[in-house]
């Protein structure tokens, strides 16, 4: 499977599916979605808790005893994709034989982690770790960080995750997305009985796309796109050149670890990533809200709100905030005009969540939404579906 040929099928993907939605589905900016209902509402999401306290190996078993079935769904289809791109299994036998030596090279305690996720589900190894590298590459979204007119920071984001996997022409679905929706958890992350963060988490990956700090910081992740992206640093890593970070280890870590936003703005900031990425960081109080557009090692104009250059809010989707978003894919305008039409005396945690229930900041691929308000340490997520006529992306 060269570079290359992946080229290709994406583009041939990227090009099929596309012809049948121009022009894309942009709608009104929705009004009254909150309390989530309707077809656009999967159902709320279900809360577990992890034990830091527990070793490694043992921390994922109950949650994963409950998902096992849901796992081993969602890894039938990355197979059935791996068979249909490389015919005759011979992906996943070299996923089976290649990838658990990988688990071992990964820093602890995610090595131990997985060993406990896969013993949990019956998932092999190799798979599980696959799993796991996935979110590295895959993932598209929109995050908001806004504040309130009482200097009150909420942070909102959907989760688009299967973009290029499998798009079913008659059901009009992804199909690594429809076997994802049944993975988002949020999960409660304690020691000694008490939360050190809370998530929105997708069982059976260990890395943190979403997540707050209570009183403290929220985060969320989103992709970027980037020539020398994920696929290089994963190959480095494979070649034992390994001083950077997973960027799913370092949200985990720096939820764990971190005391305050400024602590984890700078390590968020500073540390060599596999793959370039955007985080976007909220904090406890006014000003505190900020864009890290990361290439591997460097922080590229870093973006920060400011009340009082009108700067309230910070939108972010899977495109450099200096830079036009691609044509087919502009979830940032539409976004920005709804944020700009709700103005910031009326921004809300209501009302962030009818910008994200507008098509098509809300697509085909959204998965869950999340809110998060650091200040009262609420999180709140819910799965989403986008019926058609939705845009796929
Ligand atoms: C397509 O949708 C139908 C009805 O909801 C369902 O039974 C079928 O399994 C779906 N196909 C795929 C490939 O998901
Ligand atoms: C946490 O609570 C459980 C029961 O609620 C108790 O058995 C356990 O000892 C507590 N652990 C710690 C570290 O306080
Ligand atoms: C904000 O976070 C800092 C660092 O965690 C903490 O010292 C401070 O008390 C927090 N402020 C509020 C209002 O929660
Ligand atoms: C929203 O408002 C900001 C700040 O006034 C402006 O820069 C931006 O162009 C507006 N965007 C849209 C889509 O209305
Ligand atoms: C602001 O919110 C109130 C209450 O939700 C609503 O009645 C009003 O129409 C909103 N105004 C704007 C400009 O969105």
């Amino acid at each position: 499977m060269s570079l290359l040929s992946v080229c290709i099928f994406l583009t041939s993907t990227l090009t099929v599916v596309s012809t049948q939605y121009i022009p894309p589905y942009t709608e009104e900016c929705r009004t009254g979605m909150y309390p989530p209902q309707g077809p656009t509402f999967k159902g709320a999401v279900t809360l577990y808790t992890v034990d830091l306290d527990l070793p490694p190996s043992k921390r994922w078993t109950a949650l994963m005893t409950d998902k096992k079935d849901e796992m081993s769904s969602m890894i039938k289809v990355i197979k059935d994709l791996a068979d249909a791109f490389v015919p005759s299994g011979k992906l996943i036998e070299f996923v089976d034989a290649f990838l658990p030596l990988i688990v071992d090279t990964l820093p602890y305690p995610f090595n131990e982690e997985l060993k406990g996720i896969a013993s949990a589900t019956g998932v092999p190894l190799g798979e599980v770790a696959l799993f796991n590298l996935f979110y590295e590459v895959f993932t598209v979204c929109t995050s908001i960080v806004a504040e309130d007119p009482d200097g009150n920071l909420i942070h909102g984001r959907n989760l688009d995750f299967g973009l290029f996997l499998g798009w079913d022409v008659k059901n009009k679905t992804w199909a690594i997305t429809e076997k994802l929706r049944p993975l988002v958890v949020n999960v409660d992350f304690q020691r000694g009985n008490h939360t050190v963060f809370k998530s929105t988490a997708l069982a059976g990956y260990v890395g943190m796309l979403t997540g707050m700090k209570p009183h403290s910081f929220s985060l969320t992740v989103n992709e970027r796109f980037s020539l020398n992206g994920g696929y290089i640093g994963i190959i480095e890593w494979l070649m034992h050149h390994r001083d950077a970070m997973w960027m799913g280890f370092l949200t985990r870590s720096v939820l764990e670890n971190a005391t305050s936003y400024e602590e984890a703005k700078a390590v968020l900031s500073t540390t060599k990533l596999l793959a370039p990425v955007y985080f976007i960081l909220g904090g406890n109080q006014t000003g505190q809200g900020c864009i890290i557009t990361r290439a591997r090692k460097d922080n590229l104009k870093p973006l920060e709100l400011n009340s009082k250059q009108g700067r309230w809010y910070l939108l972010q989707t899977n495109y450099d905030h200096w830079k036009k978003p691609l044509f087919l894919d502009d979830r940032r305008t539409p976004g920005m005009k709804c944020m700009n039409q709700t103005l910031q005396s009326n921004i809300s945690w209501k009302s962030l969540y009818d910008v994200l229930s507008t098509k098509p900041v809300l697509n085909k691929l959204t998965t869950y939404t999340t809110l998060m308000d650091v200040s009262n340490g609420k999180l709140e997520s819910f799965v989403r579906d986008c019926p058609s006529p939705c845009m796929p992306w």
